[in-house]
């Protein structure tokens, strides 16, 4: 009696295990691959009051007192976009949205914008937000959805900083991976 409950103990617990890889197996399966696959510049030139002809971006809302790191400054922007890293290129769709400040005690920002695709090649919006953790080289921020040519589109916006010129001029290199097309 005790050698069945024993050998059926062992064989539950082969079940068991055989079902927990199949379970790993299939998490591995679901690891799935981008439908398509973007690669831009954003540009982002910062008003200093007397450059209204070039910047593409201004402060909306002073930085507070609260530690010495902006923190609460608002600066909404309408960016140029481009397939590579020079600013002048002829941009392919603009970043359309705004980021603040909000780490007390270091340099940290939170984005939301869309891209706004209007050429031949793309007609449509992607709309993309989250954290900008500044410390980490690489950054992902999340596709939260689209329309056009980006219909009901998700994915993951991995973006670098390719350039920084103090508050006057800076660059991201996004990486846009989209898991989602309809
Ligand atoms: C605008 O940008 C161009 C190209 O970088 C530069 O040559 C020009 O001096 C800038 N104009 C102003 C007003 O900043
Ligand atoms: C913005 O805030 C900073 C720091 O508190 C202050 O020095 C500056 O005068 C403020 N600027 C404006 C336009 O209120
Ligand atoms: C998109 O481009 C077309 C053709 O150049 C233009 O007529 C239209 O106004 C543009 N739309 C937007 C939202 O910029």
């Amino acid at each position: 009696m005790r050698e069945l409950a024993e050998k059926s103990c062992f064989i539950f617990f082969l079940i068991l295990l055989s079902f927990q890889s199949v379970l790993a197996s299939q998490k591995s399966f679901r690891q799935p691959k981008p439908c398509k696959h973007l690669e831009l510049y954003y540009h982002d030139i910062l008003f200093d009051g007397t450059d209204a002809a070039n910047a593409t971006s201004a402060k909306a809302a002073n930085q507070t007192a609260l530690g010495n790191f902006k923190f609460g400054m608002l600066v909404v922007f309408d960016d140029p976009v481009t397939k590579d890293n020079h600013l002048l290129s002829p941009p392919v769709g603009r970043a359309q949205g705004f980021y603040f400040y909000n780490k007390k005690n270091d340099y940290n920002a939170w984005f939301a914008f869309t891209l706004v695709f209007n050429s031949t090649e793309n007609k449509g919006t992607i709309n993309i937000m989250g954290a900008d953790l500044m410390a980490e080289e690489s950054r992902d921020l999340s596709v939260v959805g689209g329309t056009g040519d980006f219909f009901m589109t998700r994915g993951i916006a991995t973006i670098k900083t390719d350039i920084f010129q103090g508050a006057k001029y800076f660059r991201l290199k996004m990486d846009i991976k989209l898991y989602e097309c309809y």
